[in-house]
């Protein structure tokens, strides 16, 4: 393993974390997971991080007196840890203007919807609500207002008229561990550049084909 140091921030489950750690098993992959930081002490992501052999730290950020004092003690451990690329895996902590400014373009999430779409929480519940076909996810650089930033890579998936929200959040989560692992990919390879506000991929390939839903 080597390459591009990634530290993954989680507060929670860790499936994505799993993903990129997968992805990682493949001695060709360009990346390496050198920190995983949680801000819960007993996120379950730390176990699956412990049990890969990857250094793991909890910052509990009900330890610190405001965010600026928590994100200094992250920043800490990401110095220390020579960290190249964050990686947002479910962190539930909004990060402040100043944090995301320092690591502008080299902060990325992973969101559960189609963005601009959906911001937020519940998306899924909120996705059946609005009656819409296709739900999705997408991994996009951070920018400081809340699931805004440049498009990396996105997934669609349809959404069957009985679906529930967990039953549209595992479908749609199956992508999640699909993209989140490739957009990790296309960084450390150089071949992801912001221009604007907007993500240019060196030889994307493009799907050929479109679907309706319901199909014709
Ligand atoms: C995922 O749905 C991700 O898109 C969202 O939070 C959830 C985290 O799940 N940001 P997990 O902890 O990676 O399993």
């Amino acid at each position: 393993m080597a390459g591009l140091k990634v530290a993954v921030l989680i507060s929670g489950r860790g499936s994505n974390l799993q993903s990129l750690i997968d992805a990682q098993a493949n001695p060709a992959y360009p990346a390496e997971i050198v920190n995983v930081i949680s801000n819960v002490p007993d996120a379950p992501g730390l176990v699956r991080a412990a049990r890969a052999g990857i250094p793991t730290r909890v910052i509990d950020h009900r330890n610190f007196d405001g965010r600026e004092a928590f994100e200094a003690a992250v920043n800490e451990a990401l110095a220390e840890a020579g960290v190249e690329l964050i990686c947002l895996a479910g962190f539930m902590r909004i990060l402040t203007r100043g944090f995301v400014e320092k690591w502008r373009n080299r902060l990325i999430n992973i969101h559960p919807s189609l963005l601009p779409a959906f911001k937020g929480l519940h998306t899924h519940e909120r996705a059946i609500e609005a009656g819409v076909k296709f739900a999705g996810c997408t991994v996009h650089y951070v920018r400081p207002e809340m699931d805004e930033g440049p498009i990396i890579i996105q997934a669609a998936v349809p959404v069957a008229p009985n679906d529930t929200p967990e039953v549209l959040a595992a479908r749609v989560l199956n992508m999640e561990h699909r993209i989140y692992p490739f957009a990790v990919r296309l960084i450390a390879e150089g071949k992801a550049r912001v221009n604007g506000e907007r993500v240019e991929i060196d030889g994307a390939y493009v799907p050929e084909g479109t679907i309706t839903n319901p199909s014709e």
